[in-house]
């Protein structure tokens, strides 16, 4: 082995259109953003295999200690790496991210598929990017219990995708030049396997009436892949509003989510809806490159957070 420290990134994301729906099969669309997840690995001269998270302020020896719930998909991902390798020594894998955690951005996914990317650098172990992809999917599994598989998928490929279970994930071509995603924090947690499974119960009780609501979803996100393509902001914003009366209709909003969507809509934002699980987190807003400055102001009057966010081209990559 002759690398002894190697750093990889990968990025967060925001759903564009679709979430939810994607949960029984429709497809969703995924725009990988600049905001990123880093992951530091080293040989050791010990046995010792430690995982830290700066952001978390979480530190495990995981070969001789319990390991906190927090680092046990990465966990996972390091002991996979290494039985894989053969590898007999000790690691340092050190994770920072700029990407909020618990805030639907897609921190968890981007954390563990850089983790991969940079073991699998480190330690020769040969896996191609939908190895990577699949083992982040495995750490997924344990921090959402049944993820669709959206988010390791983006942050692995970058760009935008749509996304299905049935047709996996295919390449959006998309023109970003004239729109610029804004991101709001509304300051409510929410945990994305509850509302998930809200939805899901409500679907039991209601099918006739939600299935028809599922259908339109799955319509608008190809509608929205074709707008992507044009770089059609109008659109985009049209089917994002058109979206998020959708994600209203199966319960996922609230009164602080929707102050957040109009008052984007009204200081400018072409749309503006909810972007992942709901019930809290985020709200995703297009707006004009040129007049998105009004609309960034609008919402710091009444978020925490705002942050704006290109999409990035990106998808794992390994830093040095
Ligand atoms: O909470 P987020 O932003 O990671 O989004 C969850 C998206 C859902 O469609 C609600 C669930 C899923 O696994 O796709």
């Amino acid at each position: 082995m002759s690398k002894r420290r190697v750093i990889a990134s990968a990025p967060g994301k925001v759903i564009l259109v679709g979430e939810h729906f994607v949960v029984r099969g429709e497809p969703a669309i995924a725009a990988a953003i600049t905001l990123r997840a880093r992951a530091i690995v080293s040989t050791r001269n010990d046995n010792d295999i430690i995982i830290s998270s700066e952001d978390l302020g979480i530190k495990n020896v995981i070969n001789k200690e319990p390991i906190s719930d927090e680092l046990r998909p990465l966990a996972h991902v390091v002991n996979k790496l290494v039985r894989l390798s053969g590898y007999t020594g000790g690691l340092e894998v050190k994770i920072k991210s700029e990407i909020p955690p618990a805030s639907g951005m897609g921190s968890s996914a981007a954390v563990s598929v850089a983790c991969v990317a940079a073991l699998n650098e480190l330690l020769d172990v040969g896996l191609g990017l939908n190895d990577i992809c699949k083992i982040a999917y495995e750490a997924e599994v344990i921090v959402h219990k049944k993820p669709s598989g959206i988010d390791n998928t983006i942050s692995t490929y970058g760009g935008v995708i749509m996304f299905s279970k049935r047709s996996g994930f295919k390449r959006i071509p998309f023109d970003s030049s004239s729109f610029k995603l804004i991101l709001a924090d509304s300051g409510i947690p929410r945990n994305t396997g509850v509302m998930v499974s809200n939805v899901l119960s409500l679907y039991e009780r209601y099918p006739e009436i939600l299935q028809p609501i599922y259908r339109s979803a799955g319509i608008l996100a190809n509608e929205f892949a074709r707008a992507l393509e044009r770089g059609d902001i109008v659109a985009l914003g049209e089917l994002m509003n058109i979206n998020h009366g959708l994600l209203s209709a199966i319960g996922v909003s609230n009164k602080k989510l929707e102050e957040l969507v109009y008052i984007a809509r009204t200081s400018g934002a072409k749309g503006a809806k909810i972007t992942g699980a709901g019930g809290g987190g985020f709200i995703v807003a297009i707006a004009d490159v040129d007049s998105y400055e009004q609309v960034v102001n609008s919402l710091k009057s009444i978020s925490n957070r705002v942050i704006v966010a290109d999409i990035s081209k990106e998808g794992v990559l390994i830093e040095d």
